[in-house]
């Protein structure tokens, strides 16, 4: 079997874990794997590399992709399709590591054009449905946890309210599970956004009972939000192949708003691309590596169309369709978890 292997749309922490753990299966079987560069571009262009075992040496607790990534949509480029699948009629399998836009791909190309084509689920916002967690994410609440804990002996020794921004496009994960592992005071996300009114009467509240700092934590893709109904998100009009426009910068706007409402002194850390990069975590090693163990044998049992998948300790196959199908956000139960602790 001639097997290919591409990574797409954002890295993350663990990519090449899953590489290294399906081209092993791969090889160890006496198959060709063949490396797909800088994702579905690759496959428009014809970018492709024969992996060998040395290739595949030493690359399970490095950060990156050993084939690069682009957030190229060939749905989206004139002639881009008729060459993907041209590129993949050479391919007996290809395995795609993405989140929704590169498995959003994968499964449009199986369910419209029968291409043998088994998906991985990657995203540090961990936003994809079908799977309880996707690799990369530990990695991303792991250093956003770790900022929190230094903004915290910051914050008290001056006195002022710390806002750390992390990232979640669409939904607020990162900012949940960092946030209440590093006992912030307030978390705004994008799913139940909290209005400023409310975020500035809790830091007053606390203030109130004889604390002179506060932590809060606020997801890239939070929309400011004001007791009259209005709302301003803060975005680039830069957009992606696939309509996302850029995040990055809500953090800033939050902080003015508080200093303004409350008096409070207040500074902004953005933590920005510094959540994807390096080594990834144990667990996503553990999680990434079994993923792409399921991934191969999907592959070697012909189930073109699924997804490996995590439901409670099982690694089990999914549809691709069904993990696209809509994303996956922040349950209310969850979020009401961390209000425990809010002021
Ligand atoms: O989808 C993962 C993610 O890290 C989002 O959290 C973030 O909004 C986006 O990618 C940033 O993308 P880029 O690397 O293209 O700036």
């Amino acid at each position: 079997m001639r097997v290919g292997i591409l990574t797409g749309g954002g890295d993350c922490p663990g990519l090449n874990a899953v590489i290294r753990a399906v081209a092993r299966q791969a090889l160890d079987g006496n198959h060709d794997v063949v490396g797909v560069l800088h994702g579905w571009r690759g496959l428009v262009d014809g970018t492709t590399r024969p992996l060998s075992a040395r290739d595949i040496s030493g690359i399970l607790p490095r950060g990156g992709t050993i084939l690069r990534t682009s957030r190229t949509n060939p749905f989206a480029d004139a002639g881009g399709l008729a060459r993907v699948l041209e590129n993949l009629a050479g391919l007996d399998a290809l395995v795609a590591i993405g989140g929704e836009d590169t498995l959003g791909v994968a499964a449009r190309l199986h369910h419209e054009h029968a291409a043998p084509v088994v998906g991985v689920p990657k995203t540090i916002d961990n936003d994809l449905r079908g799977t309880d967690y996707t690799f990369g994410f530990d990695t991303a609440v792991t250093i956003a946890t770790e900022a929190i804990d230094r903004l915290h002996s910051t914050a008290e020794s001056h006195d002022r309210v710390m806002v750390c921004e992390v990232m979640g496009r669409q939904t607020g994960w990162i900012a949940v599970h960092a946030g209440m592992a590093g006992g912030a005071d307030v978390i705004l996300i994008p799913e139940h956004a909290m209005t400023m009114e409310r975020c500035c009467e809790l830091i007053a509240h606390r203030h109130a009972r004889g604390k002179d700092f506060s932590i809060v934590v606020v997801s890239e893709g939070y929309e400011l939000t004001f007791a009259s109904g209005e709302s301003r998100r803060v975005e680039s009009g830069d957009r992606d192949a696939f309509g996302h426009a850029r995040l990055g910068g809500i953090g800033t706007d939050v902080a003015a708003e508080i200093e303004h409402r409350t008096g409070f002194e207040t500074r902004v850390t953005t933590l920005g691309h510094i959540q994807r990069g390096g080594s990834p975590t144990a667990r996503d090693r553990v999680l990434a590596t079994r993923y792409g163990l399921r991934a191969w044998e999907l592959v070697e049992q012909g189930r073109f169309g699924e997804m490996a998948a995590l439901r409670g300790d099982e690694i089990v196959a999914v549809p691709l369709a069904e993990a696209v199908a809509e994303l996956k956000v922040v349950p209310e139960e969850l979020y009401r978890q961390t209000q425990a602790f809010f002021g």
